[in-house]
């Protein structure tokens, strides 16, 4: 057995002795999550803002401003979101929420817009930062779920007349409140937390980790890269979610079933 797979036996039997007695286990995802499946991150050597910067294209203000540039931007997203498809890691996710034993729960609260965990199968998803597949009007209450891609016109107008956008939480905007009322209380009450694919940067998502680790939860990192959470997880698992993530489901399958 090599180190790497030893710590993921290791992570994933310290999972199952925390929901010994039934239990729920929360996965946070960030962008890391999707990098696999063709969407870029944001931070990194090869990440979205070091092309754009977010305040030119995505804040209230840039998106009243220069709605053009704004929805060249999101346009560009979308377009790699609607053609990414789920990987492994997503479909080792959703498979593991279908097989568990009833007194053990498995919910996932995500920063991406990219719905692609849905795609792999996986139910009530929390979505923190919206959806860029879906276009709502910032006028009138119209959306639509499958806005086509690319988009008709730059910037796109609701028959209305209002500017219509991409339902996504911009820099400097409020997040949902339910979604991050939910989000909390999932992140209090579960005996594991598996964080996936983020850089811990961003607030409130970044907390969620903390408050699972102060609730007394095992907490298990997957990400390639050193993040300010790595010093803080009890098990961090260097690669790539695709990778890793099946080899740690399968494992705490096993273990969740040894118990
Ligand atoms: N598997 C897992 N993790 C990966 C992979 C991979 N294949 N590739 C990269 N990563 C990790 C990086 O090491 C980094 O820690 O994913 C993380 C991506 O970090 P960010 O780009 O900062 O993404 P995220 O944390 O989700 O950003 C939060 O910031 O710009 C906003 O709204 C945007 O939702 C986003 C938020």
């Amino acid at each position: 057995m090599s180190i790497p797979d030893l710590a993921v036996q290791q992570a994933a039997l310290a999972m199952a002795e925390a929901l010994s007695e039934g239990g729920l286990i929360t996965v946070s995802t960030g962008a890391g999550m999707s990098r696999e499946s063709g969407i870029p991150t944001f931070r990194g050597a090869e990440g979205v803002w070091r092309t754009f910067r977010a305040e030119d294209v995505a804040t209230p203000q840039a998106l009243y401003g220069d709605p053009a540039l704004a929805w060249q931007f999101h346009d560009h997203l979308r377009q790699l979101v609607t053609a990414a498809k789920p990987h492994a890691g997503h479909c080792a996710l959703a498979q593991l929420a279908g097989s568990l034993s009833p007194s053990v729960r498995l919910r996932i609260v995500t920063q991406n817009v990219d719905r692609l965990h849905e795609d792999a199968g996986s139910r009530d998803v929390i979505h923190l930062h919206g959806d860029i597949r879906r276009v709502v009007c910032t006028a009138c209450d119209f959306q639509d779920d499958a806005y086509p891609v690319p988009a008709p016109a730059c910037p796109p107008i609701c028959t209305c007349g209002g500017l219509l956008r991409p339902d996504v939480v911009l820099f400097g905007e409020p997040l949902p409140s339910e979604a991050i009322a939910e989000a909390w209380r999932l992140a209090q009450e579960c005996s594991a937390m598996i964080v996936v694919g983020t850089s811990a940067n961003v607030q409130p998502a970044a907390s969620l980790p903390f408050v699972a680790l102060e609730s007394g939860a095992t907490v298990v990192e997957v990400n390639p890269g050193e993040t300010p959470l790595s010093p803080y997880a009890h098990y961090t698992l260097r690669g790539g979610a695709a990778t890793v993530l099946p080899s740690l489901l399968e494992a705490l399958c096993h273990a969740l079933s040894a118990h």
